[in-house]
């Protein structure tokens, strides 16, 4: 049952995002992100050197080839790509990320790349962000850019990471920029997203882009707290408002009727969608579909109560209450039988098991898990930090998939968030993923943890 039956195409990485490692926030170029803009503004804690991976890619990409790891995922940062609104291209910041991936296939590792990782240029922000169409438009350019320039470089690209959160979060939530509460742009938002990722992969396909190219959502499988026909209902909305208009137009080229219909009959304004722009997402399904697991959600009607979104930026230090509902639609709440973790995730190794068959199921497209992992406050001053905890999380989730690839399912790969301690947006570097402990404090020195010398093992001895 552990063991991989084709395991020379099965991936084992690590997950990275551009803002949250990378630092040089204002080098070689770069224009600003929303990201710089609104946490200097706020005077939040930022990533302005986060890992330093800008300048220390080739000792990273180096520690990921010993410690046994054949991929790596990582994000392009748009605003050191494309320096202004007129689309002029930053010849830096291209050449960075060719000297990066040109490492990665140095040391034998498989790149798997992201467009999008939430740090829109700032110059798009200010003239509406995601609500305004012309921000698609200015996605599909970058995304033009960076086929022609890393053509032959990389063989799985994705479009979008996660639609849902940085939508969600920004227009909803209003716990990231641009801080809005206002679901009519949520769904423009969201929209325009979907628009920007099929004309993206329309392009890819139009100008013969060497490789396969997906979506990576934030899947959060869905749980009924019991069998009332409500709390199924429920469900099936807090699927459609979290997953499925991500992976429905992605993998079946439609959005789900049943959501489309809801939200007409509850008077929001669609006069927005166009007929060419459906028909583009019909025609442009994807490669693949990656998947983002960290824990289960467990689901009730909502009964009472407006919509309201309380999130957990702080840890063990957030007094509060964690709230994500949605009026007449559904309410999150918690399972009493699972492990939460001290930043309030609850933990469910076989949930990433069930979400893989349902997903196959579902869409029959093949599937990576593009990051998985567990968020620990961890002090990182002893010469061996012992993380077994993370070990324990990792082992028991990858056991899931390979109990799923050995049932039948077209999963090729699991990326562990992440290979090393980054910046977590709005919870700052104290909430810690990686495998390798930064020192943020003294020079951003690396020191691998009991993880990653057990994943080198496990690799290398486990689940040959
Ligand atoms: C995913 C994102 O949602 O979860 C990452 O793709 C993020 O960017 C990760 O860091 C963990 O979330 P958080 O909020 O704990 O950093």
């Amino acid at each position: 049952m552990k063991n991989i039956d084709n395991k020379e195409e099965f991936l084992f990485g690590g997950a990275t995002a551009s803002y949250q490692c990378e630092g040089a926030w204002n080098e070689d170029g770069k224009a600003e992100s929303m990201w710089d803009v609104y946490l200097h503004k706020n005077n939040y804690e930022n990533g302005d050197v986060a890992s330093d991976h800008y300048h220390r890619y080739k000792e990273d990409i180096r520690m990921m080839k010993e410690g046994g790891q054949n991929a790596y995922r990582f994000s392009i940062a748009w605003p050191r790509i494309i320096k202004n609104l007129e689309g002029e291209v930053n010849e830096a910041g291209i050449k960075h990320y060719i000297d990066v991936l040109d490492e990665c296939h140095m040391q034998g590792i498989e790149p798997l790349v992201t467009l999008y990782h939430w740090d829109l240029p700032q110059y798009l922000e200010d003239i509406g962000g995601w609500l305004n169409p012309a921000t698609a438009d200015a996605f599909v350019h970058y995304a033009e850019v960076c086929y022609k320039a890393f053509d032959g470089k990389i063989n799985l690209w994705t479009t979008f990471n996660e639609p849902k959160w940085f939508t969600h979060c920004g227009y909803m939530a209003g716990n990231y920029p641009p801080e809005h509460h206002n679901p009519q742009e949520y769904i423009q938002c969201c929209y325009n997203v979907m628009v920007a990722h099929a004309k993206a992969v329309d392009l890819f396909r139009k100008e013969n882009i060497k490789g396969k190219i997906g979506i990576v959502m934030s899947t959060e499988p869905m749980y009924p707290i019991d069998d009332k026909p409500e709390t199924l209902q429920a469900v099936r909305n807090a699927d459609n408002y979290a997953n499925n208009w991500v992976c429905d137009p992605a993998c079946k080229g439609e959005f789900p009727k049943d959501m489309v219909e809801k939200i007409r009959s509850q008077g929001f304004d669609l006069s927005f969608v166009k007929k060419e722009d459906l028909d583009v997402i019909a025609k442009n399904r994807v490669d693949f579909l990656g998947c983002n697991y960290y824990g289960p959600v467990f689901v009730k009607a909502n009964e009472e109560g407006d919509t309201c979104f309380v999130t957990n930026n702080s840890g063990t230090r957030f007094k509060g209450k964690v709230i994500n509902r949605i009026k007449d639609w559904y309410e999150y709440t918690k399972n009493p039988d699972l492990p939460t973790t001290a930043w309030g995730t609850q933990t469910y190794p076989k949930g990433i098991y069930e979400l893989l068959m349902n997903y196959w199921e579902r869409y029959h497209t093949p599937l990576y898990i593009t990051e998985n992992g567990i968020g620990l406050y961890e002090d990182i001053a002893p010469d061996r930090i012992e993380d077994d905890q993370r070990i324990d999380y990792m082992d028991s989730h990858i056991k899931e998939i390979i109990h799923a690839k050995n049932d039948g399912v077209d999963v090729r790969g699991y990326f562990a968030w992440s290979p090393f301690d980054l910046y977590s947006w709005k919870n700052g570097c104290e909430k810690r993923y990686g495998l390798i402990g930064i020192d943020f404090e003294n020079g951003c020195v690396r020191k691998p943890k009991k993880s990653y010398y057990w994943y080198k093992e496990a690799i290398e001895k486990e689940w040959k």
